[in-house]
């Protein structure tokens, strides 16, 4: 039996944290209502104290997402938690998420607590929030350099507290996919409340293993998906949603896991992002790069031609794209160079074929890249014979 994971959006807030892709009010409203098209479970609006903008954002998109939960983030502070009501107190399904660092590095040197102190700010602030709002997620900033022991018995009173999801985050990408296992694992047989309450990752992609580690998570009981669109967020970003939710949906087989999203909706929405901040994703990113469904060479273009899954584990169309690309260039064979030809509207004649294919390679040795308009002069200039 498959297990549903629900999948938590944080694009907007720590996204967001990402240098360059900060967002207005009217682009984060935009940003929202496409999420909720994508049908993510929840949207992290942002961050209410942070700032008056950020305070607006949050309340707005509250007001105007229908279908998902809207959480803002708060510290384990009093003024915090009033804002991110404040802001949050207008969504059909809101969420308080508030966290404080446990790692001894993050409690002796940015906190300056003693771990009695941080336990106690965690119950109080659980229970602070809780006098607003029901669903609280707790996060446990910088947990996998925690000792595990201290943060079972952290999460048991935090959630007895009232916390309805815990949060386990990797927030320096440090951990490795079966070391992450083994920790989450460890937690849960050391806490007596744990499996009472949805238990959330949050990885970041420090040494490019966000998404494999997330993966690795469910394994342990992991029933929620920390991610963003794209793969923004702080230094190398957050594990990337798209490819969360496509290896979900294509190696269902191995890993039995299925989400809400409509994945349809993928690539509209990495495009979205990318034109609102401006910021790119690399032409070989999985699932959205420009070249994920690009074809250059000769052998792949002949088979994918034939066969489409020789060389394509997903289709285009299950992203939202209209169709793969054959890319003309220096290693393309004659089977791709005679169907752009047929696209184009070109028929040639066997001897027309070969003269102008010769012709292409020479073309594609001094070109990176070979545009239709190429194609198209080269068969107009040397193969078409008019007629007298
Ligand atoms: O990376 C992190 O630990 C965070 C928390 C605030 C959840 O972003
Ligand atoms: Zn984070």
């Amino acid at each position: 039996m498959a297990k549903q994971i629900k999948i938590f959006d944080t694009t907007l807030r720590d996204g967001e944290q990402s240098p360059g892709c900060s967002m207005n009010l009217q682009e984060k409203i935009q940003m929202a209502k496409q999420l909720e098209l994508l049908k993510v479970d929840v949207i992290e609006a942002g961050f209410a104290i942070a700032s008056p903008g950020d305070f607006t954002s949050v309340k707005e998109i509250a007001k105007h997402i229908k279908h998902c939960t809207v959480a803002s983030l708060a510290r384990a502070l009093p003024k915090d938690i009033d804002a991110a009501w404040e802001a949050i107190k207008y969504a059909k399904s809101p969420r308080i998420h508030t966290f404080i660092a446990t790692s001894p590095i993050h409690m002796k040197y940015k906190l300056q607590m003693e771990p009695e102190e941080v336990l106690e700010n965690a119950v109080n602030i659980v229970k602070y929030a809780k006098k607003y709002c029901e669903d609280i997620e707790f996060s446990a900033e910088d947990a996998t350099r925690s000792n595990p022991e201290f943060l079972a018995m952290l999460f048991d009173k935090v959630i007895k507290a009232g916390a309805t999801v815990i949060n386990i985050p990797d927030t320096v990408g440090y951990t490795t996919p079966d070391e992450y296992y083994h920790f989450i694992k460890t937690i849960r047989e050391k806490s007596s409340q744990l499996d009472k309450v949805d238990i959330s990752v949050h990885c970041h992609n420090d040494l490019g293993m966000a998404v494999a580690n997330t993966l690795a998570a469910q394994k342990a009981g992991a029933t929620q998906f920390e991610c963003t669109v794209n793969g923004i967020g702080e230094r190398a970003g957050n594990a990337a949603l798209e490819e969360i939710v496509m290896a979900m949906h294509t190696r269902k087989d191995v890993l039995g896991l299925y989400c809400n999203i409509d994945t349809t909706q993928i690539v509209r929405t990495s495009k979205l992002l990318s034109t609102i901040t401006g910021v790119q994703v690399q032409p070989n990113k999985a699932i959205v790069g420009t070249n994920a469904f690009a074809h250059e060479s000769g052998i792949h273009q002949h088979g994918v031609l034939q066969e489409r899954t020789t060389y394509e584990i997903m289709t285009p169309e299950s992203i939202g794209l209209s169709q793969n690309k054959m890319v003309l260039g220096k290693h393309s064979g004659k089977h791709a160079f005679e169907d752009r030809l047929k696209i184009l509207g070109y028929e040639l004649s066997k001897e027309e074929l070969s003269k102008a294919f010769e012709q292409f390679k020479e073309l594609a040795d001094k070109k990176k890249s070979i545009y239709d308009k190429d194609i198209e002069a080269i068969v107009t200039r040397n193969t078409i014979v008019y007629p007298e």
